[in-house]
């Protein structure tokens, strides 16, 4: 087993699902994991997630977005909670609000996000629906550190997945939610054990992880 250091201290961001939560804490079960899930915070007190979370005995927390009069007043009362629970990391899972640049400066290359998309393209919503109406034979997903535009900031992992002839956006967004699944994980592992690090606007990755294969389409 590879030498433990102190685990990172992770809160994860949530809107709604929670299917990418979930993911990363089961991977934070297992022993060696450099990762700790010590918060889920969800700016929505209806997010399914949040039952899940307390199913499993995560801490969880409402910061509900409308209760707050500004975005600043609002990521206010995000950080007190993070600095509360001495949150090292951040790991956005269908997080739906936009941030300021000043709270995603503070958390510079410590908030990472996962997006529908092979980016840089499509970035935004409907992510399927678009990849689907401009013909590409291959999609994925991605996570990347956050910057202060939308959807952009160093590529941490990628995986691609490919488009049928017979897809809707509902059968591909399916597959690439597994995908998202196996790869949030392995950059979350990637980040806080620090084999994932920025060098400018790009990411190095200081060892090889698991191989998740190549992919070539179309597929029938
Ligand atoms: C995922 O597709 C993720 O990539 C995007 O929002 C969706 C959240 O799904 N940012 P879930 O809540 O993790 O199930």
């Amino acid at each position: 087993m590879r030498a433990m250091t102190t685990k990172k201290r992770t809160a994860i961001l949530i809107s709604g699902r929670g299917s990418n939560m979930q993911a990363l804490a089961a991977a934070a079960c297992t022993a060696d994991y450099p990762a700790k899930i010590v918060l889920v915070i969800s700016n929505r007190p209806d997010a399914a997630g949040l039952q899940w979370a307390k199913a499993n005995g995560l801490a969880t927390l409402v910061i509900d977005h409308k209760a707050h009069a500004s975005r600043p007043a609002f990521e206010g009362a995000l950080q007190q909670a993070l600095d509360a629970a001495k949150v090292e990391l951040i790991a956005l899972a269908g997080f739906m609000r936009l941030m300021t640049p000043a709270f995603v400066e503070h958390w510079r290359d410590r908030m990472i996000n996962i997006h529908p998309s092979l980016l840089p393209s499509f970035k935004g919503l409907h992510t399927h629906e678009r990849a689907l109406e401009a013909g590409v034979r291959i999609a994925g997903c991605t996570v990347h550190f956050v910057r202060t535009e939308t959807d952009t900031g160093p590529i941490i992992a990628q995986a691609a997945v490919p488009v049928l002839s017979s897809d809707t956006a509902t059968t591909l967004a399916a597959r690439v939610l597994e995908a998202e699944h196996r790869i949030y994980p392995i950059a979350l592992m990637l980040v806080a054990s620090g084999r994932a690090r920025c060098e400018g606007e790009k990411v190095i990755i200081s060892e090889r992880v698991t191989d998740l294969g190549s992919l070539f389409s179309p597929g029938v």
